[in-house]
């Protein structure tokens, strides 16, 4: 049996679909999640997919205290893979400190209790193409410059790999990957895991989903005169379950002591470009469910087109997505039924 890996945020998105690519790879697993944004009942379907029941610790982790409870209970960890985050773009501008006090302030609170731990200090971090902006040039490289985040939500990310950095360096013997994920979408292939977006989406797949079930009345897509070759913005979508395998792979990476810097950076992406357009159609084609859609002016603060160099992931980490946009399509569309019909009820 391999060794006990904390995963935070676990129950959300992609931590439930890490949970169970990490289970299945014959690790125990701990889940720690405040379920700010997520269902206790995601424990149930983690372990009817995986056949495994997870432990599972309800904790905040702006709770400095709890979270240090925790490490003294459970030190013989032997990596953590940190989701626990806010990510809504647009909230984040309304009301800032919560992002910087979630997303930062966890961040703070975890290395403090890694660092201070003997538990093992290996650390696969969540990050995003958010941090490239709009990138000089495309496909975009993890050395590109990182520039001015377009979003209080963006400079936590910027902000934390950079914590992350200085902790690596400062040595305190931390040893950390950061992955900067490109768009992730779709849903387990057992239809029993996915994306549980609270309230209106804001991203594009959920919203097509909800729509095409009759939960929205009509997608809208936002801006018509990019400098593309539909006008529409352009982005790397990638599958939720290709994601999880790779974090997988960046954590035996730093449980082999294979990595090469005590802070590596990864861009998680396919490496192909979509537009909004191709994405619908795409969608349409692959359910045969005719979408209703119109367009409206661009959405403020949307990159136009930005897809992955993933030469270094494929090469280096080993990694490669496998599953195209169809597959990314079917997968979110059989989820969105099973919600339908009560799934989560
Ligand atoms: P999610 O909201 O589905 O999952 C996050 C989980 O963290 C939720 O279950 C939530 O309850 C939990 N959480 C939040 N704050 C917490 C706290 N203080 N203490 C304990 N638990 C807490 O989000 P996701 O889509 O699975 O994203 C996971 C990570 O990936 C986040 O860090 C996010 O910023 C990052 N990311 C996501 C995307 C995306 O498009 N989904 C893109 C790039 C990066
Ligand atoms: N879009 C629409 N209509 C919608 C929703 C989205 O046309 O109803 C378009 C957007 O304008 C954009 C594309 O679909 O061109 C993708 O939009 P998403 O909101 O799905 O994704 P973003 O690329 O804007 O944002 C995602 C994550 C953010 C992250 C960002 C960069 O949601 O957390 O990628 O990594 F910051």
């Amino acid at each position: 049996m391999a060794g006990k890996i904390l995963v935070t945020g676990g129950m959300g998105y992609i931590g439930s679909h890490t949970v169970v690519e990490l289970q299945q790879s014959g690790y125990q697993v701990v889940i720690l999640d405040n379920l700010s944004n997520s269902e206790q009942g995601i424990l149930d379907l983690i372990t009817r997919v995986a056949g495994v029941k997870p432990e599972f610790v309800q904790l905040d982790m702006q709770n400095r205290e709890r979270l240090e409870g925790f490490f003294r209970e459970h030190h013989d960890l032997e990596g953590v893979i940190h989701f626990a985050a806010y990510k809504a773009v647009g909230e984040s501008v309304e009301n800032p400190l919560m992002y910087y006090r979630n997303n930062v302030g966890s961040l703070v609170n975890l290395l403090d209790c890694m660092t201070d731990s003997p538990a093992a200090k290996n650390l696969v971090f969540s990050s995003s193409c958010t941090v490239y902006g709009q990138p000089d040039t495309l496909p975009v490289s993890e050395d590109a410059p990182v520039k001015p985040a377009m979003s209080p939500y963006g400079n936590t990310k910027q902000i934390s790999e950079e914590i992350i950095e200085d902790t690596c360096q400062a040595n305190g013997g931390l040893e950390a990957i950061s992955l900067r994920y490109f768009n992730p979408i779709g849903a387990h292939e057992s239809g029993l895991l996915g994306e549980l977006p609270l309230g209106v989406p804001n991203n594009l797949v959920p919203f097509i989903t909800q729509t095409a079930i009759g939960k929205r009345a009509q997608l809208t897509v936002f801006g018509k005169d990019y400098d593309t070759p539909d006008g529409t913005c352009i982005r790397d979508y990638i599958h939720v379950s290709d994601l999880a395998r790779a974090h997988v792979v960046a954590l035996e990476r730093l449980l082999a002591k294979q990595h090469q810097k005590s802070h590596e950076i990864f861009n998680l992406g396919t490496g192909t470009g979509y537009s909004v357009l191709e994405a619908v159609n795409t969608f349409e084609q692959t359910t045969r469910v005719k979408l209703n859609w119109k367009f409206s002016d661009r959405r403020p603060g949307d990159v136009e087109k930005v897809w992955a160099d993933t030469g270094t992931a494929n090469k280096v980490l080993g990694w490669k997505a496998e599953r195209g946009l169809k597959e990314m399509m079917s997968t979110a569309w059989q989820w969105e039924v099973n919600l339908n019909d009560g799934l989560m009820d």
